[in-house]
């Protein structure tokens, strides 16, 4: 959510920013801005709309300076607008800032600033901040650093905020609080790039420090100064990048949305590479091994996540019961915090997470941490915020995921859940070695299976076109598959903006089954399981009503194809497994029907990466 670059060193700043811009347009495409610094010349430039706007309002224009900050933005105070773009500049013209996060009792701040005579161009939170540090500047004759840090502890909210100064020319400071924040170290050192994340350092660096929550960071070409809100000196905490320049980039294919789903057969792998040995029957989990007691004798499992990391946890949630006999209970990280959670010594959350930045999940868990719960972070991005704060972990390893709509994080998180259930059930005997040994084979069969799915993504796109002008569309699937039907119907209407929703196939009687006319394309998820026949029921149940109805079936099913108007076929797998692969066919058709609809499927309307505001 609101993408930040920054540079300060011997380079020409603005293509270094402009490029980093473009790798963090998936945070939010609202609006674009740069603040140049050359000596006392401040030059801001900003635009309504995505980078390429703002690369087309300025040309011409000067663009000369070795430090600057840069701010892609997705909308929270204020509409999308020129005005309401970053970055910000103080009342006296000598300070600009950029910000991610919000600023929560900005509007107190504002009327104080108001009564002393302050008057505000936009609409932000962030505009209002920028004053109030140039106001205890300017009262406290003191220097921007120290009236940041005074500022800062007036703020409730969140930040991660750049700010450079007309008086010091080469300094770039920051400052975090719940927003993510790296900084790359040039190979000289003479040189330092900050962003939001990676994927605009990549190219220069690989030695990164990532700021930590109330800390401050005093940034110039030679030297890198980090500090706490108490003036305190801390020591940056330099780690390398395991990350290519390739791995964020579109590699011959249209879409991120598109190349991250074909990508799957080898995240997949990725994920299993090194864990799984299913000849020798063994999973390596350091993560679990360390913590094996605390798991295997959780009292309940509690899983925390948003959107469709919390679909993956609704997978887990019947996973984990079967293998390990162990209660789950599925929170959205949003309510979670804000209720009195009842949380017991002998309990264990999982949160998961691809971004490993979501505020709602990061603040639930900061909470359950303070009320002395053990916490697993299951998470994509390496070293992000949830990744640091949990007890312990378990990473994707699914590389980079761009697109907006979650597809190769969401496989990755189910094959980890897989691997670490089996790995809690075996030490605790809750299954039988020969049922461990089948699972462990059919996971290591995944990649190859996801591999033949995609051979027929064709059949998807016949199928999209199809029902592409449909209003609505219903998802339903039974057991393992409710949560992919879930799931379904939230990829499809982020990137189609077709109105849908996911039930159980049986609850679909309880209210829904009134939508249904010979208009509503109805999908099920209706892989061969233990509720197989049951589904076919809920088949007969909507054709009896005239629903257009598109099954996604397992090889070799001769019955649901006679009930479906289309149909696509997957490879057959135990019902654990099966949501691994049946999600993949419905991110297709959401992302054929996307683009038959002309829609922008990498960045869909209103909706941002990394969601670091609640
Ligand atoms: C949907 C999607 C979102 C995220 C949600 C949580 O395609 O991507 O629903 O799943 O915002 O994000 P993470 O997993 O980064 O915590």
């Amino acid at each position: 959510m609101c993408g930040i670059v920054g540079y300060t060193g011997p380079r020409e700043a603005f293509p270094v920013i402009l490029k980093g811009l473009k790798r963090l347009e998936y945070r939010g495409y609202d609006s674009a801005g740069v603040a140049l610094l050359n000596q006392d010349h401040l030059n801001v430039y900003k635009k309504k709309g995505k980078v390429a706007d703002l690369e087309e309002a300025i040309i011409g224009k000067d663009l000369q300076a070795n430090i600057g900050i840069g701010h892609t933005r997705w909308a929270t105070h204020g509409e999308p607008s020129d005005r309401n773009a970053h970055p910000h500049t103080s009342a006296n013209g000598s300070l600009a800032m950029i910000h991610n996060g919000i600023i929560e009792n900005y509007a107190q701040i504002k009327s104080e600033l108001l009564n002393k005579g302050y008057s505000f161009k936009s609409d932000t939170d962030t505009e209002v901040l920028i004053n109030f540090i140039e106001y205890i500047q300017s009262n406290n004759d003191c220097s921007l650093e120290e009236a940041l840090r005074i500022a800062l502890k007036r703020v409730t909210g969140a930040y991660c905020i750049l700010l450079i100064e007309k008086d010091n020319p080469d300094t770039i400071i920051a400052a975090r609080k719940g927003s993510p924040l790296v900084i790359g170290i040039g190979k000289g050192r003479d040189e330092h790039f900050l962003a939001s994340d990676a994927s605009p350092i990549i190219e220069y660096t690989k030695e990164v420090v990532y700021v930590n929550d109330y800390e401050l960071a005093i940034v110039k070409p030679g030297e890198l100064i980090l500090k706490n809100l108490g003036n305190e000196k801390v020591t940056p905490y330099v780690t390398k990048l395991d990350m290519e320049l390739a791995a964020i980039e579109k590699g011959g294919y249209d879409h991120f949305m598109l190349k991250e789903i074909f990508e799957q057969p080898s995240t997949i792998y990725d994920c299993l590479r090194g864990r799984l040995d299913a000849a020798a029957g063994t999973i390596t989990m350091s993560g679990v091994e360390q913590n094996i007691e605390q798991l295997k004798n959780a009292n309940r499992i509690m899983i925390v996540a948003c959107g469709t990391s919390w679909h993956a946890g609704l997978v887990a949630e019947y996973i984990f019961e079967e293998l390990c006999r162990i209660p789950v209970e599925v929170e959205y990280a949003s309510e979670f915090r804000y209720r009195n959670p009842i949380v017991n010594k002998g309990d264990v959350i999982i949160a998961i997470s691809q971004s490993g930045e979501t505020a709602d999940t990061l603040v639930a868990l900061e909470k359950a941490k303070e009320n002395g719960a053990f916490i697993f972070g299951i998470v994509n991005v390496v070293g992000s915020s949830i990744s640091r704060i949990s007890h312990a972990g378990a990473y994707t390893h699914a590389g980079p995921e761009i697109g907006v709509a979650s597809t190769k994080a969401f496989t990755g998180q189910l094959a980890v859940i897989m691997m670490m259930a089996l790995k809690i059930a075996i030490e605790k005997g809750s299954i039988t070695p020969e049922y461990y040994k089948k699972l462990l084979l059919e996971l290591q069969d995944v990649p190859e299976k996801v591999d033949a799915i995609l051979k027929n993504a064709e059949e998807l796109q016949v199928i999209a076109d199809k029902y592409k002008d449909a209003s609505d569309f219903l998802f339903l699937g039974r057991g393992y598959n409710f949560p992919v039907a879930l799931e379904g119907a939230l990829k499809l209407k982020e990137i189609s903006y077709i109105h849908a929703e996911g039930y159980p196939a049986a609850e679909m009687k309880h209210g829904p089954i009134a939508l249904v006319t010979s208009q509503l394309p109805v999908v099920f998820v209706a892989t061969k399981d233990s509720y197989h026949e049951k589904i076919v029921s809920n088949m007969q149940e909507i054709k009896a009503r005239r629903g257009k109805i598109i099954s996604i079936i397992t090889d070799g099913d001769t019955v649901s194809p006679t009930l479906s108007d289309d149909w696509f076929s997957i490879p057959m797998a135990d019902e654990l497994i099966a949501p691994i692969l049946s999600v993949i066919p419905l991110q297709l058709l959401s992302y054929y029907t996307g683009i038959a609809k002309g829609i922008d499927v990498d960045k869909p309307r209103n909706l941002a990466k990394s969601v670091t505001v609640e």
